[in-house]
């Protein structure tokens, strides 16, 4: 697969960080297929999440994720999931590789800067979630 989908989350707009981490994206060979600056609803947040429904944090995540402004994008490279899940590092910023995304911009395991898809099938349908076919370029 060649497209990914990507969110910089709350904290990482909120502390000014989204333009350094758009450029290190960029500076990777992602191509930008689309992209708005856009905020989640709860319901919105909720529907986006519907898999981590069952796990202990689903309420803090679906709360965070909404509290604010936030970049989605769908970016295009060869091998996108897994070359972008290893340009964004560990979930937990404490344990990502130096010069990832989330080393460099994340503060903790929930405000953690950037979202990206993990698999083919799910970039498609988080893609879909966020834009139309005429929103892609
Ligand atoms: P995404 O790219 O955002 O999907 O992250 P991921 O694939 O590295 O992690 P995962 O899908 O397992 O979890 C989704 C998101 O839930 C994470 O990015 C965090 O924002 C949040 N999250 C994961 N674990 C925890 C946790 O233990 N506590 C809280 N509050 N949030 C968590
Ligand atoms: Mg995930």
């Amino acid at each position: 697969g060649n497209r990914t989908f990507t969110m910089i989350k709350p904290d990482a707009v909120g502390n000014g960080h989204a333009g350094k981490i758009l450029d290190q994206i960029l500076e990777a060979g992602f191509r930008v297929v689309a992209l708005k600056y856009t905020q989640l609803t709860d319901a919105d947040a909720k529907a986006f999440y519907a898999v981590h429904k069952e796990r202990p944090f689903y309420g803090e995540l679906v709360e965070y994720m909404s509290s604010g402004p936030i970049y989605a994008a769908i970016l295009e490279k060869d091998n996108a999931v897994a070359d972008f899940r290893t340009l964004i590092g560990a979930t937990n910023p404490a344990e990502a590789a130096e010069g990832t995304i989330r080393q460099r911009f994340a503060e903790s395991i929930a405000a953690n800067a950037i979202h990206g898809s993990d698999s083919d099938e799910n970039a498609a349908i988080e893609g879909n979630f966020f834009f139309s076919e005429r929103e892609r370029h």
